[in-house]
């Protein structure tokens, strides 16, 4: 099994009167090659399990192994590889830089390996083209519409062509032909086995995956 996670759970402000328990118990298995949704009202702790299983928070209990790795026992320099190396995240909110343009956003995650720097153009040239949006490579990212936005933070999750990619809704903002577009790169990527896990609210994407887990109140739900 790629990724196992069994009896998460996460409290937020831990022991504090605002402590919420955004996750109960949630158990998890995911193989390589799997392409999950992760279908839940607004709330439900979607959010929260995704960014767990890539390594931007901790949970404050139960266990979670990434192809046989502890990663709950990883020191914050090893977690921060494994994001790097292992996960390509795109961020509900897209978390870009926005002062930068849409080129420097792309290579970013690049600038973190041994790439040369002709080979992280390249790479991320190749990303905007399959994309549709490489006529926005010296656009500053706060002068791009929602919906490019998103293709922008989908192109820097594929740059270092992760294992795995983790999805919050990356459809969202997009235009039904956009979304249609970016469903079939995925599911392209998915083909020559990239793991993905995908948030979405519409019955059309969340069709396309292979597995459904839903999720209500911070519990996960049997399939
Ligand atoms: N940083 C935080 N601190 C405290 N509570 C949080 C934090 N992040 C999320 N929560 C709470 O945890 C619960 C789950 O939130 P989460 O963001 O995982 O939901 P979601 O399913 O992604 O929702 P949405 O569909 O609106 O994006 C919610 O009650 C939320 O208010
Ligand atoms: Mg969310």
């Amino acid at each position: 099994m790629l990724i196992e996670l069994n009896q998460i759970d996460m409290k937020y402000n831990k022991g504090q009167e605002n402590e919420v328990h955004a996750l109960k118990q949630a158990s998890l298995s995911v193989e390589q090659g799997d392409f999950v949704g992760l279908v839940g009202a607004s709330g439900s702790g979607k959010t929260t399990f995704l960014q767990i299983i890539g390594g931007m928070i901790r949970p404050t209990g139960g266990d979670y192994f990434f192809d046989g790795m502890n990663v709950r026992a990883m020191k914050d320099s090893q977690l921060a590889r494994f994001r790097n190396q292992k996960i390509g995240y795109v961020l509900q909110d897209y978390g870009l830089l926005r002062d930068r343009n849409v080129l420097e956003n792309v290579c970013l995650p690049m600038m973190f390996s041994h790439m040369k720097w002709h080979d992280v153009e390249n790479r991320a040239m190749e990303l905007l083209t399959e994309l549709h949006i490489d006529h926005l490579k010296a656009r500053r990212v706060n002068q791009l519409s929602g919906g490019q936005s998103q293709l922008v933070a989908v192109a820097r999750a594929l740059a270092m062509n992760p294992p795995v990619i983790l999805a919050d809704e990356p459809t969202g903002s997009l235009d039904s032909n956009t979304s249609a577009h970016l469903m079939e790169s995925l599911i392209k990527l998915n083909n020559a086995g990239t793991t993905i896990l995908m948030v979405t609210h519409n019955e059309e994407i969340s069709r396309q995956c292979k597995r459904i887990v839903r999720i209500r109140d911070g519990r996960l739900l049997a399939e």
